[in-house]
This record gives C-alpha cells, sequence and structure tokens, in this order.
C-alpha cells in the first residue's frame, strides 16, 4: 500500500490542496445535528491522523485503525494520545462502540471486491453505539474513473522535492494506478514505485453492503476535497 511513501503522504496531499479540516468541519456538523450527544468516533483506514487531528480539534474523542504499518506510526506520532490499532478493516473488532465511524478518501475501495466491502461495512456497522452513524467517503465509480488517464503531483519545500507520476489502468471492476515517485531529500535522490488496486464499487453496491449490515444508506449532500461524494447510515436506535 503506502508503506514506502507514506512519510510523503502529508506532503504531497498538501501540495494538492486537500482540506482535512474543512472535510472534518462539515462531518462534525453532520454529525451533531443528527446526534446532539455524539463525542465517540472511530476512523477506518486513519491515514496519517489528520483528520483524527480535526477531530479530536472539535471535540470527539477519538481512536483510529489502519492497516499500513507506516501509516499507523506517523497517526501515533502526530497524536501520541490517541489510540491508533493496526487492524484491516475487515476483521478488526476493537470492544468499543463509537457514536460515528467514519472512512474517508476512497479507503473503503481497497477492499476491492463486493463480498470484503461489505464484510468492512459490517465490522463498521458492529461499532456503532444504537443510532450511531456511519460516514463513507468512496472512491470513484466504474462510471467516473477513467483508465489512461495521466497525473501528476510537485512537492516543492525547502528540504523535500517530489514528483509523483501516476497512471491509471482498468481490469475489470478493479481500477488499478501506478504511481512512481521521485523524491529529493538532503540525504540523495530517490525512486519509488506503488500499484494501488481499489474497487470501483457504484452507489448500489454501498447501498448493498449497508443494508446487509442492518444499517439506513442515504447520499449526502456535503461535498469532500476534490468533490468526492459522501454516504452515511444509521444503526437502529
Ligand atoms: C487513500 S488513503 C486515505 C487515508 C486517510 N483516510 C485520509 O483521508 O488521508 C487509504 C488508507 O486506507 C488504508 N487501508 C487500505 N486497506 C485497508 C484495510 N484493509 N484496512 C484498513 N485500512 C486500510 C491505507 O493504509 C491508507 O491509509
Amino acid at each position: 500500500m503506502f508503506t514506502q511513501t507514506a512519510a510523503f503522504y502529508d506532503a504531497i496531499y498538501a501540495a494538492r490542496g486537500k482540506d482535512y479540516a474543512g472535510e472534518a468541519e462539515s462531518l462534525a456538523g453532520w454529525i451533531r445535528d443528527a446526534m446532539p450527544d455524539a463525542t465517540r468516533l472511530l476512523d477506518v483506514g486513519c491515514g496519517t491522523g489528520a483528520h483524527l487531528a480535526e477531530f479530536a480539534r472539535l471535540g470527539f474523542s477519538v481512536r483510529g485503525i489502519d492497516a499500513d504499518v507506516k501509516m499507523v506510526a506517523l497517526a501515533r506520532s502526530r497524536l501520541p494520545e490517541v489510540e491508533v490499532e493496526f487492524a484491516d478493516m475487515t476483521t478488526f473488532a476493537l470492544g468499543e462502540r463509537f457514536d460515528a465511524v467514519v472512512s474517508l478518501f476512497g479507503t473503503t475501495a481497497y477492499a476491492r471486491i463486493p463480498k470484503h466491502l461489505d464484510a468492512a461495512i459490517a465490522r463498521m456497522a458492529e461499532h456503532l453505539a444504537p443510532g450511531g452513524a456511519l460516514i463513507v467517503e468512496p472512491f470513484l465509480d466504474a462510471t467516473e474513473y477513467r483508465p489512461g488517464v495521466i497525473d501528476a503531483v510537485f512537492v516543492d519545500q525547502p528540504a523535500l522535492k517530489i514528483a509523483r507520476m501516476s497512471l491509471s489502468k482498468q481490469m475489470g471492476k478493479i481500477g488499478i494506478i501506478d504511481f512512481h515517485y521521485l523524491v529529493t531529500t538532503l540525504q540523495g535522490v530517490e525512486r519509488l514505485f506503488e500499484r494501488h488496486e481499489v474497487g470501483l464499487f457504484g452507489e448500489a453496491t454501498y447501498r448493498a453492503a449497508f443494508t446487509a449490515a442492518g444499517l439506513t444508506f442515504e447520499p449526502l449532500a456535503l461535498r469532500a476535497s476534490f468533490g468526492r461524494r459522501m454516504y452515511a447510515g444509521r444503526q437502529p436506535p
């Protein structure tokens, strides 16, 4: 996954203009409108902990999980007082329930196939308190994703220069994105390569997964950075 490049993740998405603070503020607003007393929040696929830091700033008591050991280490060093577990979204069991579970910026697409998406959504639903809400920001679906798209992002900091180039491919319902990195620090120049494989799940697949997990399903009017959609589901009270 991100094991080779986790250390550069925040710099890349800062260069891209990803608005973690704004996203957390709109989600916190939605959560508190739905559940005025909500305090406990779990981020599944929390990455480097950027959303966790913002939710904590907004008064939530937060926990996170991620399946990439380097991401977990970065989140723990950003938030030493927060519990961040190394765990897989399809199997995790924390022994705690939350008012809100969020899984943002396409984490659920890493399930790759609907059967594993169902397992991940079921695990998330199991961690909701009665009446609690799951909010998922999916990756692109098969109608939005395009193979053969090239992309580049550049980081230009005094002691860190990165060029990340990518080319999208597709095999059936799986999107494959090959990322090539050229990273320059004071230690030297490094070339890195990563392949990400993601399920191009559509709204119907999410609706089926939420429903099978006993949740309601609702596309939200809220949009994340880069215009990405959000889905919400509630546990019965
Ligand atoms: C695109 S990143 C999003 C990270 C973070 N939510 C954000 O908004 O920056 C996807 C994250 O999902 C994590 N991930 C991928 N597969 C996972 C799995 N099976 N269980 C838990 N986390 C997973 C990756 O390690 C990565 O941190």
